[in-house]
């Protein structure tokens, strides 16, 4: 697994997380009997957190420590970084102080995606150069994942479970809207083949629709319940697995935090509780828990119900093992050989489909050229583009406008139709050769679900082509997420990340590249008319 990042639960496949704990396990039991790795390889860890932390940041300091590694931690108070530098530009830099050392990038940030876009950058920066491309961790981002910290709760799972994955029924509690903790379980309990969660949280907390999506998607069983009191005395079999969570009060708006003491009163262990809990029943935490207000009393800790002092344990030992993965200590008995995600195609062509009547090119740019060559005299073409069934003639006519801003084809004269289509007609021949049409149709082909487009050759002639959505947007004029938090965004004040969005399988809407946020393809263009 050498250079793989880790930047969300699924950049493991189920098989190396089921490897990653067979190695935790072995971990834990010989450092627990004194016996530390000594065979470990030239490497070096660096631990960037520009978020609070303890125990990510000191088990990972100590998981580094046992591997020999060469442990830096990045001084975020005092680095150039307040200076405005891009993170890109800084760890590009870094890199260079390790040249022939594996490094891992252990990153925690509230920029979401951060570490998927450091990971495609850096790879560009260091095959270019031949030197080591390093691993990005992602130590969580903002409200999206938090990947080593759901493969140590998983890890705690199995020790409760006695490695049976054949099914978990667990209560997710807490604030499921803002807890990364939470939404990396959309993912990595899809290790049991079985999986019902519980689902308790007043509706300003609930889990957001994209997660709900991806956990039903999984083949998961979901309860819905508004506070901890209705789940207890509900009928419902209850889990033997609760997974507590505090608010996250650093992620919430005013409005929001004025709600807090009910938020709380909904999603609070009381010690008379306990009782209605299933026999066997462990109670796990990321932590901290509040320390005036606590999610689970003090008095739990020294019952039987206690799960999360060893859950915060092992996140020592399965950040150990994930590191030596990491850095070639463990993991030589993997057999497959690793798969890196999809790198984005560079240039971003619209792919033509169907094409009706004598055209049988696969470029839009060589299309173009062909009609002007066959059509000297004749200086009209006419598109027709379909929008989507509900899209109303006003939405038509502002993002018809959208198109032209951003592909600067403002000169065009065009007409609306109360139908939802829209066409262009008396296209000047010299506009054929300019690259903003490429621009203009990329623009059409990402906004529209479908679009037909008639080349009028002559009085009877026309060329009909269908196009489809391209697979990956980039590249063009006005795109970006509506994530203000995603790495891409202009408020996270990453200039040199471009973004990306790839069309998600099964349906029509695209996925950004980093904070993962879906969109259609007419949210994808952030322009403001
Ligand atoms: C979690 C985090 O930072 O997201 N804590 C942790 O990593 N131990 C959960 C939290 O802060 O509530």
């Amino acid at each position: 697994m050498k250079g793989r990042s880790v930047c969300v639960v699924n950049d493991l496949s189920i098989a190396e997380q089921r490897e990653l704990y067979k190695i935790a396990a072995q971990v834990k039991s010989r450092i627990s009997a004194g016996q530390f790795p000594s065979d470990t390889s030239k490497s070096c860890s660096y631990l960037m957190f520009f978020e609070d932390s303890t125990r990510t940041k000191e088990s990972f300091r100590n998981a580094a420590a046992t591997l020999n590694h060469r442990v830096n931690i990045f001084d975020a108070s005092s680095s150039s970084v307040n200076k405005f530098e891009t993170l890109n530009d800084t760890v590009r830099m870094l890199c260079g102080y390790t040249p022939s050392m594996q490094s891992v990038f252990v990153i925690r940030s509230k920029i979401e995606g951060l570490c998927r876009a450091l990971s495609d950058s850096i790879t560009e920066y260091t095959t270019r150069v031949g030197i080591e491309t390093p691993s990005f961790v992602n130590a969580g981002d903002g409200r999206h994942e938090h990947p080593t910290q759901e493969f140590l709760d998983e890890f705690s799972f199995l020790e409760q479970l006695g490695n049976d994955t054949r099914s978990i029924h667990i209560a997710l509690i807490g604030d499921l809207l803002l807890g990364r903790t939470i939404h990396s379980k959309a993912d990595g309990l899809c290790l049991f083949d079985n999986v019902t969660v519980d689902l308790v949280a007043p509706p300003e907390l609930h889990l957001p629709a994209d997660y709900i999506a991806k956990m039903k998607k999984n083949g998961f069983k979901l309860n819905f319940f508004n506070s901890l009191d209705e789940y207890l005395s509900s009928h419902s079999v209850k889990a033997p697995i609760m997974y507590f969570t505090r608010l996250q009060l650093e992620r919430m708006d005013k409005s929001m935090l004025e709600k807090e003491t009910e938020l709380r009163a909904a999603t609070t262990l009381r010690m008379e509780m306990l009782h209605r809990l299933p026999v066997g029943c462990k109670i796990y935490h990321p932590l901290p828990r509040h320390g005036q207000l606590p999610e689970i009393p003090f008095e739990v800790d020294t019952t039987s119900f206690n799960g999360y002092d060893e859950q915060s344990r092992n996140g020592y030992f399965v950040r150990t093992a994930l590191l030596g993965l990491l850095t070639c200590v463990y993991g030589h008995s993997l057999a497959d050989p690793p798969i890196s995600p999809p790198r984005h195609p560079r240039a971003v062509m619209p792919s033509i489909s169907d094409a009706v009547g004598p055209v049988d090119h696969t470029s839009l740019n060589e299309f173009f050229l062909r009609i002007a060559a066959a059509n000297p005299r004749h200086d009209e073409a006419w598109i027709d583009v379909v929008f989507p069934p509900k899209t109303t003639p006003a939405e038509v006519r502002k993002n018809i406008s959208r198109m032209r801003v951003l592909s600067d084809t403002d000169k065009l004269d065009g007409y609306c139709q109360v139908t939802g289509n829209w066409g262009i007609h008396s296209i000047p021949k010299s506009l054929v050769d300019d690259p903003n049409w490429l621009l203009f149709f990329n623009s059409f082909f990402s906004y529209c679900e479908s679009a037909e487009i008639i080349f009028q050759k002559s009085e009877l002639e026309f060329y009909k082509l269908s196009c489809k959505m391209p697979h990956v947007v980039t590249d063009l004029p006005g795109l970006g997420c509506p994530n203000t938090a995603c790495v891409c965004h202009p408020d996270m004040k990453q200039r040199d990340v471009k973004p990306v969005f790839e069309q998600v399988s099964g349906n029509k809407n695209f996925s950004c590249r980093f904070c993962e946020k879906q969109v259609n393809g007419r949210d994808i263009f952030q322009i403001q008319l």
